[in-house]
């Protein structure tokens, strides 16, 4: 096992980065068509893409404005990866565009929300960015409801896309519903396709 280097934790979950044994389990949910359905990689999924993206995770250069940075996602009573999150720092801004996928033999357990809540939560309390935003289909209700629960709120659509945000230092859920609606994002570039 190589050494894996902690970002956060929560109650349940660790976010690290990742290390070249997480392959195996990256490689397993990528290629379910389940988890790739509102993604942006199609199945059957390469194990050598798998293998190649693993190897830039663990050893490349992390947050680094306009790329994607992608963390892994373990359970604290159970060794190996059952998710990522991806981060992408704007460079123009102090703002983040957030993803999250977790193994399908995961879903329904809260872990979605927790990891999105807590990265969420770093990023504007400790980082001290402006705002965080996330782009998901408007179908995709198990990522909807996550990003609420993170506190996230939709406030652009984009064809079948709907962008969510959070500020830092309020709970935009509190607002007015119709003022929520109108609200900038601030100069997110839209969507980008994460690796
Ligand atoms: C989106 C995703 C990360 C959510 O992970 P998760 O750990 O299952 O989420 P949670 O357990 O926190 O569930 C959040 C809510 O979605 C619901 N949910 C979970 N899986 C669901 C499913 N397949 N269909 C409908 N609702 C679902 C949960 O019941 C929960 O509802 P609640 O708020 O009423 O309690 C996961 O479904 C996933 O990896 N999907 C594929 C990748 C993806 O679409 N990522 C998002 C791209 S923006």
């Amino acid at each position: 096992m190589t050494e894996a280097v902690e970002i956060l934790r929560t109650d349940r979950l660790v976010v690290r980065r990742f290390t070249f044994d997480d392959t195996e389990a990256f490689h397993g949910y990528r290629n379910d068509a389940d988890v790739a359905r509102w993604q942006g990689w199609e199945t059957p999924y390469d194990r050598a893409v798998a293998e190649q993206l693993v190897a830039d995770f663990a050893t490349g250069p992390a947050f680094v404005a306009g790329m994607w940075t992608q963390l892994a996602i373990e359970r604290i009573v159970a060794p190996g990866i059952i998710g990522d999150l991806g981060i992408r720092l704007e460079a123009e801004e102090p703002t983040a565009e957030l993803g999250f996928t977790i193994a399908r033999a995961h879903w329904g357990n809260g872990y979605g929300r927790e990891a999105m809540r807590a990265i969420a939560d770093f990023l504007l309390d400790d980082v001290e960015l402006d705002r965080v935003v996330a782009i998901t289909h408007r179908d995709n209700i198990a990522s909807i409801k996550s990003l609420h629960h993170a506190k996230m709120i939709p406030v652009a659509v984009d064809g079948d896309e709907v962008v969510y945000y959070r500020p830092r230092g309020e709970d935009p859920r509190h607002r007015n519903p119709q003022a929520a609606g109108g609200d900038d994002v601030g100069g997110s570039t839209g969507p980008t396709t994460r690796p």
